[in-house]
């Protein structure tokens, strides 16, 4: 195909070189952005006299055409052009001729693809925002059927302290909604319009650049032409909250692969998102979490890589910049699949309370409310701690627990032990006890459960 801008050089590019330069394989996804924006500019060009009214329209109708041609199939895109936004305008061309033509007045591809990008990522940014409104959906119901699964909280993945299964899934509700309010922070940001900037210094005519922002929907312009055509922040932003939501999905998946694992065996994920072994008949693997995890890392590579080459560019647009779009591409495409996998498989696992509570049995996970216990009566804290120390310490070599410990043994210790300890330092009391907020009694989950619901 003829290059459009063809005119300074012959255009005659060997195929390596239109291979190599070419973008649209991956910018051809933004075709709706472009044309939609297409259709915009041209009635802004007519609405200030740059244009006639009647050529508008029939730029209207033609882009149009190309837009519903485009979704019903019967036009393709053609891979031989260099990118969408020529793709298009050729098309038009065809289809129009010297109308076609009065397009690109007023109008740079450097401001059009930045104008694309906008529009297309903002979109992106509300389908996620959607999916992880899904997931936490999700969420609080299983932390709502959970809030009473008593299990053992871990620091050094040493057990800690009790907590409820519904407790520790609300952590996770929480990391959450964090990320959708950075998510809801940088489409604030990404929502200003590029487009007027044009090549990189503004233009002689008389464009209207707040109509064109209002009609497709930005809340402003960007107010620098050379800043406009050359931020790519609005991807790096992006890029780094979802690098921020895949790291929270990944230590959610970490949990889940140890938690179903023989060890643990605190949960169990259904047949329908597991795997098996092509030689081990036994194996059950949680191959969905695992990849997740695995995805992380090449979602944070897209946000090294989109740094990487911005690092370096002088103002204002630099062919490096359309190395922008397969990274942040890649890094929605990542997310939008996680997030969906991870909610299909967090809904169908099952808990197993049994397993969890026998778990938070055996490891004197309620010495620190043995110390407690004594501290209510009086005594100083770092006393109370250190003569619950030593009655672990008896256990472990007398191989048994604190709440099997006769009292006279506990007497010997210190006298202010009484038989009301045994209840005090039952594993049910220390979960229904953690009152305080953001605790782990069933009322503060709930309380916690209502929260997120309320923000989603
Ligand atoms: N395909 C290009 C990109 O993705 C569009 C902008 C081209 N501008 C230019 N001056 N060559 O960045």
């Amino acid at each position: 195909m003829a290059k459009m801008w063809a005119g300074r050089t012959d255009g005659a590019t060997e195929k390596i070189a239109d291979d190599f330069n070419s973008s649209i394989h991956f910018d051809n996804r933004m075709y709706k952005e472009d044309i939609t924006g297409s259709m915009v500019h041209g009635e802004m060009l007519a609405k200030q006299g740059i244009i006639s009214h009647e050529d508008a329209e029939a730029l209207r109708d033609g882009l149009a055409g190309i837009l519903e041609d485009l979704e019903t199939g019967k036009l393709a895109i053609d891979m031989e052009c260099e990118d969408i936004h020529m793709f298009v305008e050729a098309v038009l061309t065809q289809r129009l001729g010297d109308v076609g033509k009065r397009l690109h007045t007023a109008r740079s591809r450097n401001d059009q693809v930045a104008l694309d990008i906008r529009m297309y990522l903002r979109g992106q940014i509300d389908e996620i925002s959607q999916l992880v409104r899904t997931l936490l959906d999700t969420l609080t119901q299983k932390a709502e059927t959970y809030k009473a699964a008593i299990m053992p909280g871990y620091t050094h993945l040493q057990r800690a302290q009790p907590i409820t299964f519904g407790h520790h899934l609300m952590a996770y509700a929480m990391m959450l909604l964090r990320d959708l309010e950075r998510l809801a922070d940088c489409r604030k940001r990404m929502n200003q319009s590029p487009i007027g900037c044009c090549a990189l210094a503004g233009t002689t005519y008389p464009i209207d650049r707040e109509y064109e922002a209002k009609n497709l929907g930005f809340d402003g312009v960007c107010r620098n032409s050379l800043d406009g055509v050359s931020d790519r922040d609005f991807c790096v932003e992006l890029l780094s909250a979802l690098s921020v939501l895949m790291m929270h999905l990944s230590r959610f998946s970490e949990e889940v692969i140890l938690w179903c694992s023989w060890e643990f065996q605190f949960v169990s994920l259904s047949d329908a998102y597991t795997t098996g072994s092509s030689i081990m008949p036994q194996k059950k693997n949680a191959d969905m979490a695992e990849l997740i995890r695995g995805k992380t890392g090449r979602v944070y590579g897209d946000l090294m890589a989109l740094l990487t080459t911005l690092k370096g560019l002088p103002l204002a647009y630099n062919k490096d910049m359309q190395e922008d779009k397969e990274s942040i591409f890649d890094g929605v495409d990542t997310v939008k699949m996680c997030l969906q996998v991870f909610t299909g498989m967090l809904a169908t696992m099952t808990a197993n309370p049994q397993n969890m509570k026998r778990a938070a049995q055996k490891g004197f996970i309620n010495a620190t409310d043995l110390a407690d216990y004594l501290v209510k009566k009086g005594l100083p804290f770092r006393s109370a701690y250190q003569i619950s120390g030593q009655l672990v310490a008896l256990c472990i070599q007398e191989n048994t627990v604190l709440d099997e410990l006769p009292m006279e043994i506990y007497q010997k210790y210190c006298e202010l032990f009484d038989t009301d300890l045994y209840e005090a330092i039952a594993l049910e009391t220390c979960v229904a006890k953690r009152t305080s907020q953001g605790g782990t009694s069933v009322a503060s989950v709930e309380e916690q459960i209502q929260y997120v619901r309320s923000q989603i």
